[in-house]
């Protein structure tokens, strides 16, 4: 006999299923509930809430664990390569040669962009924000694939699966060039995905670019460790969207534009300012701790905290280690890294945030690397997106594919006025 729950309600007793996932975390169906009791839950922000069952990554937010597809964050960072994990968690299993050697030739001939969506970039102002082009461009996309994004075609989802892979780092390139001055640089097939990102970002026709391995390396680790995060924020949007029959493209800029929220992906390039102003003030940590703790204060310790995680994230812990290891070897001395890591410190021994669990997130540490690397401020959330993509991806293609999808309409308790008759305007 299966686990269920009871609910006692109005007298009356009801029973619902119990599921229990495969690390054995457990939710109460209730998908009958409303049909049997006439009531629904009520739960803000979704806190408690599961939108779905999912096979693509398991987050234990109490002993900081991330699984994409089974395998530990840990091994996949130190193992794998950017592509290889976008392949794992869109299809669900680790590639032979024969078969990461064909979707990498599906991605690197789909990186050029139409000649006319190109000239789109003329109509932006050059300080547009570049998350503000990335999901314009990537919704825009849709209107030269007409003929092949069908949702519920298996071969228009291929297809716009390669293509937005492999044009979303041409179209994050151009937006950064755009708002430099400098000529749009074309992709280059003989180039990995890394490589050719950061080709189009930082080369110019009057000289060679060379990629430093150490920055190359350092790009693909923090692509993979934003991969995927379960129904976050802007997954959860790309899947109500994608729910409608919305095309990939459609579906995907929506998430794009959730993760731009600074709560969110907009995060990474909150710490670095928040840093730089700290740095501006004297490096004072404990007045912004302070800050951080004062309920009048709208200050937040951005890149702290995480609605999962209430212990370390596994991926803050990486890339805190790779910040220290990236600026070594490329001998850079960052202020704001010394203030981070004071920051933390002091944080971790205070009790507002040992009480409340906040720990340093996936953005706390990230743009010391981007900065390292040559990446601006402003580009940081596009590299989230960059990262999240093949997530956003792997969700939207598994609800896609689940026969029994249906589309997403929560409800509502109305506390608002009673039922009441107009008034003519000359009566009010
Ligand atoms: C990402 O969901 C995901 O998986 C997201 C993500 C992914 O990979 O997709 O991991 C990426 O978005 C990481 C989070 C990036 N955001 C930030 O770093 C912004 C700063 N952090 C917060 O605003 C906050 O911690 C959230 C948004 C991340 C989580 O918010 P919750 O779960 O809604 O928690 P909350 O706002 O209710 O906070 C609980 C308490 C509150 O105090 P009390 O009301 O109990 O007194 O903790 C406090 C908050 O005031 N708090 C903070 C804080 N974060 C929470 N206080 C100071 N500084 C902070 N950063």
């Amino acid at each position: 006999m299966s686990e269920t729950a009871k609910l006692i309600f109005r007298g009356k007793e009801y029973e619902f299923p119990v599921i229990t996932g495969t690390e054995g975390e457990v939710a109460i169906d209730i998908a009958k509930l409303r049909a049997q009791t006439g009531a629904i839950t009520l739960d803000d922000a979704y806190v408690n809430t599961g939108s779905t069952q999912s096979n693509i990554t398991f987050l234990d937010g109490e002993n900081g664990i991330l699984l994409y597809r089974g395998y530990p964050i840990e091994q996949l960072a130190e193992h794998s390569t950017f592509l290889e994990v976008a392949f794992l968690l869109i299809y669900g299993y680790l590639p032979k040669q024969e078969e990461f050697e064909q979707f990498r030739h599906h991605i690197t001939y789909h990186t050029m962009i139409h000649e006319d969506l190109k000239r789109l970039y003329d109509g932006f102002p050059k300080d547009s924000h570049p998350m503000a082009t990335l999901s314009s461009m990537i919704c825009t996309l849709s209107g030269y694939y007409v003929d092949s994004s069908d949702p519920l075609n298996a071969r228009h989802r291929e297809i716009s699966i390669h293509r937005l892979l492999a044009k979303t780092p041409t179209i994050a390139a151009y937006s950064y060039k755009k708002s430099i001055g400098q000529p749009f640089i074309y992709p280059q097939n003989k180039l990995n995905y890394v490589q050719n990102f950061m080709n189009m970002m930082f080369s110019v026709p009057a000289e060679e670019y060379i990629l430093d391995p150490i920055v190359e390396k350092a790009l693909d680790l923090l692509l993979i460790l934003h991969a995927d995060h379960e129904q976050n924020c802007s997954t959860s949007t790309v899947r109500l969207v994608g729910s409608s029959r919305a095309n990939l493209f459609a579906a995907i800029s929506s998430g794009v534009n959730a993760l731009w929220g600074p709560l969110h992906g907009g995060a990474n390039q909150a710490v670095i300012e928040m840093l730089q102003h700290i740095h501006n003030e004297g490096g004072n940590a404990a007045k912004f701790i302070a800050m951080a703790k004062d309920k009048n204060s709208t200050f937040r310790l951005m890149g702290f905290g995480h609605r999962v995680y209430k212990n370390f994230d596994p991926r803050a812990r990486i890339i805190k280690k790779a910040a220290d290891d990236v600026l070594k070897k490329m001998g850079i001395k960052d202020p704001l890294l010394e203030i981070a890591m004071k920051l933390e410190e002091a944080a971790l021994s205070d009790s507002y945030f040992i009480e409340r669990k906040l720990y340093p997130n996936v953005d706390f540490y990230s743009g010391i690397i981007y900065r390292a690397i040559g990446i601006p401020t402003n580009m940081f959330t596009v590299m989230f997106a960059l990262g999240r993509m093949p997530g956003w991806i792997a969700q939207w293609k598994e609800m896609i594919e689940n026969p029994s999808m249906k589309i997403g309409r929560p409800r509502q308790i109305y506390m608002g006025a009673p039922r009441r008759d107009y008034i003519p305007v000359e009566k009010r």
